[in-house]
């Protein structure tokens, strides 16, 4: 057996797919884990038990743990249709309310969000310290985004062995930043109150837990673990992360290659491989159909699916849209977020019903039917940790336009004549963020899709990679090991 199966990793998070998802950390959630387990490393996860959590598998009682008075009892349940056990933090007084993760059910952000998550954090510390009854001392703590940054913290405050800790940062724009008071009331120790711990600016910061005190730090991309060594990507944090540059990798994210299957996905009309990518236009059509948009196997189809948000330059592509309705395509848009875009993307819809429409929402299968069924996905991002869709896009034939920036800029080939030539072009990369950028590499995209010969070997080119976890998964496992 190889030397990396003997590792306990206890892998900490605030969202898994399919049992909660608001982005990609759901995605990564649900299946890092399921390969790590598959390659024989004892590997666990963990999480609040949310109102909204879904499931099919069985839940099982587990332990009670006490901390700040209050209790909290653990639940065992599996990641569906996987091996991995789950352990699901029980509280009800903070989290059986409907809502998500980090807002309620009108959308308004928790107002003791900094309670749940520190709640969370000390019974984490408490499970990896072997103290939570449950008979299983991990090795490895791998936490994920600002809502685990105390882990790392509080752990180092203890007397006896402690497991090492990894820290993975999935956006830096979210740092869980409360006023110092809150420190008083979480009665966090005054020894982690600096500008070596956690202060930030008078602040407290959640993330500068994970980065100041985890063992090693990651984040999902290479370019983007160089990006935020910057000012414009670092949030005022670059300087000390590029102090801890020797801890700080980027690997870059794999997808769940099942769930994400052309071959195989039940959501979509009519299966398809780079083989039979004729079948790909009965998606379309059926995009086409379901939105009443004139059908044409000619016309190209724009997706976007996306967080409306500042970073996903959903701004930018407002500003492009009366030039690019003014194009021969189609445009359909899935997205839920701020109000304000969700007006002003619903405005134009209905200005250019023939062109454009927009389902205002949170759909996983239809997601999977906008991939199946597009020529083209736009991820014009201002700034892009990793991103998954431009890989589920690759995956299924469907041609990414995105920025130039963090993991975009790793897993999308621009097409150039010398890419065509030697089949690595795989998308449209635009350089810089702005309204010209990316207009001309929608037009370039139009040019290369006039000429189905060349538009056929980017799509196979991007259907013939390989995004599956097979080799990040590796990487986890190298970084493991150091520890
Ligand atoms: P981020 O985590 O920043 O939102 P990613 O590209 O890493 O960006 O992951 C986003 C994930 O969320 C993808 O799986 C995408 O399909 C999904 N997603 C985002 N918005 C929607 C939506 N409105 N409906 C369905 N899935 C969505
Ligand atoms: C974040 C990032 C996204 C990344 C995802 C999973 O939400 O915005 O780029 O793919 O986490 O790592």
């Amino acid at each position: 057996m190889p030397k990396f199966a003997m590792r306990k990793i206890l892998f900490v998070t605030s969202e898994a797919h399919p049992l909660i998802k608001t982005g990609g950390l759901a995605d990564v959630a649900g299946s890092l884990p399921k390969v790590l387990n598959e390659m024989g490393v004892d590997v666990r996860l963990i999480m609040p038990n949310y109102q909204a959590i879904k499931t099919t598998e069985e839940i099982y009682y587990k332990s009670t743990i006490r901390v700040n008075n209050i209790n909290a009892h653990i639940l065992e349940t599996r990641l569906p249709g996987t091996k991995v056990p789950v352990w699901l933090l029980d509280c009800p007084e903070f989290f059986d309310y409907p809502g998500n993760p980090y807002v309620d059910e009108l959308g308004k952000p928790w107002l003791n969000s900094a309670q749940r998550f520190a709640f969370f954090c000390r019974i984490v510390v408490e499970v990896a310290m072997n103290r939570g009854y449950l008979e299983w001392r991990p090795d490895i703590i791998h936490c994920n985004d600002w809502q685990t940054g105390l882990v790392p913290a509080l752990l180092s405050l203890e007397k006896d062995l402690r497991p090492a800790t990894i820290f993975t940062i999935h956006n830096m724009a979210y740092q869980g930043l409360f006023p110092k008071e809150t420190r008083v009331m979480l009665n966090l120790p005054s020894r982690l109150w600096s500008s070596n711990g956690v202060e930030f600016n008078g602040m407290l910061s959640f993330i500068k837990g994970g980065i100041v005190y985890a063992d090693r730090i990651t984040t999902v991309s290479p370019t983007y673990a160089n990006e935020i060594q910057t000012a414009d990507f670092g949030y005022g944090v670059e300087g000390l992360l590029s102090y801890r540059q020797e801890y700080l990798t980027g690997i870059v994210n794999g997808i769940d290659v099942d769930q994400w299957n052309p071959q195989t996905d039940t959501n979509i009309s009519a299966c398809y491989d780079a083989t039979s990518l004729h079948k790909k236009q009965l998606n379309k059509a059926a995009l086409q159909i379901k939105y009443a948009l004139p059908v044409d196997k000619n016309i190209p189809i724009f997706v976007l699916i996306s967080r409306l948000v500042e970073q996903k330059g959903i701004d930018l592509l407002l500003e492009c849209l009366p030039e690019m309705l003014n194009l021969p395509l189609q445009f359909v848009l899935l997205g839920k977020g701020d109000k304000l875009l969700e007006q002003q993307l619903f405005r134009f819809s209905k200005k250019y019903p023939e062109k454009m429409v927009v389902n205002l929402g949170y759909d996983e299968a239809l997601a999977h039917q906008f991939e199946a069924g597009a020529d083209i996905f736009l991820m014009p991002s201002r700034f892009e940790p990793c991103g998954l869709n431009q890989l589920y896009s690759q995956r299924y034939g469907t041609v990414p336009i995105v920025t130039r920036t963090g993991g975009l800029a790793d897993t999308v080939v621009d097409t150039l004549p010398e890419t065509l030539k030697n089949k690595t072009a795989t998308g449209f990369v635009f350089n810089a963020p702005t309204v010209g950028s990316l207009m001309e590499a929608i037009k370039r995209a139009l040019i290369v899709y006039e000429n189905s010969k060349d538009w056929k070997q980017l799509q196979i080119n991007g259907m013939k990679k390989d995004y599956s976890w097979n080799r990040s998964a590796k990487e986890y496992l190298a970084l493991y090991e150091k520890l």
